[in-house]
Order: structure tokens, then sequence, then C-alpha cells
């Protein structure tokens, strides 16, 4: 299963990176602005900055909602350097998109997914990526897990190519669930990564080996 963080926030996708797990970076337009990144120069070089720091995929979205808008940022997203996939929303003139893109070798991620017909369709499109919610359809008293089993169900009886890339992953059980679901990848906050690390027998284990240590050594 692959590790992508879900941030534009470059500190934290170093962080990320120095833990030496990290297979790539997704990105949305609310996240973008979190950072402070306006207009299209500073967007374009922001972009251009992560694909620096990561040697995986980097998902950069598109604004536009119609083909044409789609194609021409996503062929400018594209030329920043080759480990940018488009990130398309799931609505007609995205899947046209997806299919435009997909035949020009131009990776895509296809994103907002809320259900498994939205899934097929993507996938019939030919997107690299496919991105479900997780976390907004648990907001809605919804599976979120469960619609990312649906569709690797799917996939797999289907043969399929197209990556499942568990995404709105709000805890760290959600990115275990999501791998026992069969995400092939998990896009986190870093707190949702870092949260797999955590356990308090182990903070006690370590403690004792520590002071069993110190004891056994002391004077030595
Ligand atoms: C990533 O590709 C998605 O845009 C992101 O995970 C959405 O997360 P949110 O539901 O927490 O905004």
């Amino acid at each position: 299963m692959k590790f992508f963080i879900d941030t534009a926030n470059l500190d934290q996708i170093k962080e990320a990176k120095d833990l030496g797990i990290l297979d790539g970076v997704t990105t949305n337009p609310s996240l973008m602005a979190k950072e402070g990144i306006v207009g299209q120069d500073n967007i374009l070089k922001h972009y251009a900055k992560i694909c620096e720091l990561v040697e995986g995929d980097v998902s950069a979205e598109v604004i536009s909602t119609d083909f044409d808008g789609m194609v021409k940022e996503g062929k400018i997203l594209a030329t920043i350097a080759p480990n940018i996939v488009v990130k398309v929303p799931i609505i007609k003139e995205g899947v046209k998109a997806i299919s435009w893109f997909t035949k020009n070798d131009i990776k895509t991620n296809c994103t907002l997914v809320f259900s498994v017909g939205q899934a097929l369709i993507a996938a019939k499109a030919g997107a690299t990526y496919l991105s479900p919610f997780i976390g907004r359809v648990d907001d809605t008293n919804w599976d979120g897990v469960q619609l990312i089993s649906d569709i690797a169900d799917l996939y797999q009886m289907q043969g399929f190519m197209t990556e499942i890339l568990a995404a709105s992953i709000r805890n760290s059980k959600h990115i275990v669930d999501a791998g026992l679901a069969g995400a092939d990848v998990v896009t986190c906050p870093l707190s949702s990564i870092t949260g797999l690390l955590k356990h308090p027998l182990t903070d006690i284990g370590l403690e004792k080996f520590l002071s069993d240590h110190r004891k056994a050594n002391a004077g030595a």
C-alpha cells in the first residue's frame, strides 16, 4: 500500500519524507489556500517545489469545470514535472477530460468520489487514481470504508487498473481500515500517519527496558 501525504505544507511534506515511507502528495484548492498560495504563478511555483521534494506522484487539481479549461490547465500542470498527476472532479466534463488525458499519457486523479457508480465511470475513462472521500462519507452517517471495499471488489472483478486512493482520511484507524478494504493508496494528514506509531504499551515497554538497562549498568 502506498502512503501519500494530503497537504500543501512543505514542512509537513519534509517531515513525512524523512520517515522514509512517503510515496507521494495530494493537494486540493482548499489545502493550497490554507498555505496562503494564491495566484496562478505562485500556485505553479509551489507545485514545482513539492515536486522537487518528492520523487512520487504529486496531485495538482484543476479549477476549471469545462472540458477545454480542464485540458488547458492540465497541460500546463503536466509541464511542471514528470511526477505531476492532474486531479479532476467526477463531473461530466471531468470524465471527458480524464479520457483525453489518458489518451495523451497524462496521469490523472479522479476526485470527489462518493459512489461506486462514479468509480466505475472514472475507471472506464482510464483514471490513474480514484479518490473516494472516506471521511466526508462518514460525515453523512454512511460508511466510507465500505465504499472503498465495494469499489475494490468491482475493480478486481472487472480487471480495472485504476488505483484506489483513499482520501479524506480523518484518523489513523481510517488508514488501516482502508488498507484492509483494498485501497492501493492512502492520502493522509501527517497526524494520522504519525498516529499509527502510537501505543501506550510501547511507551511503557520502552521506559522499562531503558530503566532496567540503567539499573543493571549503574557503576559499570
Ligand atoms: C485529497 O485528495 C482530498 O482532496 C482530501 O483528502 C479531502 O479531505 P477532506 O475531506 O478532509 O477535506
